[in-house]
């Protein structure tokens, strides 16, 4: 098997932070989920849950409740201070417009499951981007996701915490710079 286009694949994903209205076929989501499954995962236990959110008012209103809940969190972080212009700017959208938010939870305070779940969402990012979709893992949700309103709005199971909040959709702007990476530093031992 060549792995030509798949370094491809890698080498040319960028986080996409503008979308297209255009939704994404529900088919597409749920393929992208199956992929994502298919990731390792410790013991064959597959822990994760999935929720796939296309509603644009749900995604509003989280929107809303997410940029409050950073602000109202800025004393506890301040490496996020940089950011209180965006999150009190009524036109700034976390989601930046994307029609769908792919949601992966994981059990409850279980770090074996936490690393499944992370795996799986890099899978789903490069399914994604390999079918032309954009995609951006969306850390500031993660600053609500004990807001039982937004475990509501975004179907979280009980006993399962939100662990990687994926946006998808097609691209408004594809970034043409490859990323920013500092060479790995890496200890070999021979
Ligand atoms: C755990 C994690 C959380 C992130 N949270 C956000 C976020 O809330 N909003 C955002 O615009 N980008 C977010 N990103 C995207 C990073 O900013 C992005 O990956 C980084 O700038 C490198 O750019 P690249 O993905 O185009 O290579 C997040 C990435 C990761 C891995």
């Amino acid at each position: 098997m060549s792995d030509v286009s798949f370094d491809q694949v890698i080498r040319s994903r960028r986080t996409t932070r503008a979308y297209r209205e255009e939704p994404v076929p529900e088919a597409t989501l749920s393929e992208l989920v199956e992929l994502a499954t298919l990731a390792p995962t410790a013991m064959g236990l597959q822990p994760w849950r999935f929720s796939i959110i296309t509603n644009r008012d749900v995604l509003t209103r989280v929107n809303e409740g997410v940029k409050q809940a950073c602000l109202a969190m800025l004393a506890q972080v301040p490496e996020m201070e940089r950011f209180r212009s965006a999150f009190e700017n009524p036109e700034y959208d976390i989601f930046y417009g994307a029609p769908a938010l792919v949601v992966i939870q994981g059990p409850c305070g279980n770090q074996i499951g936490l690393l499944d779940c992370l795996l799986a969402a890099e899978n789903l990012i490069l399914a994604a981007h390999a079918r032309g979709l954009g995609s951006c893992f969306m850390g500031f949700l993660l600053m609500a996701r004990e807001s039982q309103e937004i475990r509501r709005a975004l179907a979280v199971e009980d006993g399962y915490e939100i662990v990687a909040p994926i946006t998808v959709g097609a691209s408004d702007a594809i970034p043409q710079t490859p990323p920013e990476r500092e060479p790995a530093h890496i200890a070999w031992v021979r």
